[in-house]
């Protein structure tokens, strides 16, 4: 099994070397994986969120053998995030994991800064308007309004556990 993610700004990325070197994997970015890894070749494949969509995921499909896909987004991992996501997304005969990633305003063009910015105005004016906010909410808002990361090697747990049944 190999390795393969797409990587706007580098959350994915991370996630995918973290998961290579704990399983003594190789990782292609999509990139090199084009050149280097003949088709049908089985993968993991890793991507960022873009409108609910896993970036290259399509493509992904018909040129390697996707055993599993993981979805790396801004927002917190949670049941529904990853039952819309699995709708969304059509990975055939695979499982789709969800990691929460980051927010790196600075590392996207203003058009798409604008663009997180208008669809995620509503849950940081909730959160704002909260008297009292949870650390993990005002974690999630100062990403929301500065950037951050969230990006941990042991959300990777479940991807893992997949392997040891089935890699
Ligand atoms: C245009 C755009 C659309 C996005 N849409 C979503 C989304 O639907 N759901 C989500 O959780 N995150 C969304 N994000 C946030 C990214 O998925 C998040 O920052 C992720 O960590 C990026 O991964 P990367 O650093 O590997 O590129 C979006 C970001 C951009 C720029």
């Amino acid at each position: 099994m190999t390795i393969v993610y797409n990587s706007k700004t580098g959350h994915t990325r991370q996630y995918a070397e973290m998961l290579a070197k704990a399983e003594k994997l190789k990782v292609y970015s999509v990139q090199e994986a084009q050149t280097e890894l003949p088709e049908k070749e089985p993968v993991i494949y890793m991507g960022w969120l873009m409108a609910g969509h896993i970036s290259g995921i399509d493509q992904a499909v018909r040129r390697w053998d996707v055993r599993c896909a993981v979805a790396v987004g801004m927002s917190p991992a949670d049941k529904s995030v990853l039952a819309t996501i699995a709708k969304a997304n059509y990975v055939p005969n695979a499982p789709v994991f969800y990691l929460q990633g980051g927010w790196a305003p600075k590392k996207v063009g203003w058009f798409q800064r604008r663009a997180v910015g208008m669809v995620t105005r509503g849950v940081r004016k909730t959160l704002q308007a909260k008297a009292k906010r949870t650390e993990q909410e005002q974690a999630y808002l100062n990403m929301l309004i500065r950037g951050g990361s969230f990006v941990e090697y042991q959300n990777l747990k479940p991807i893992q556990d997949w392997l040891a049944a089935n890699g």
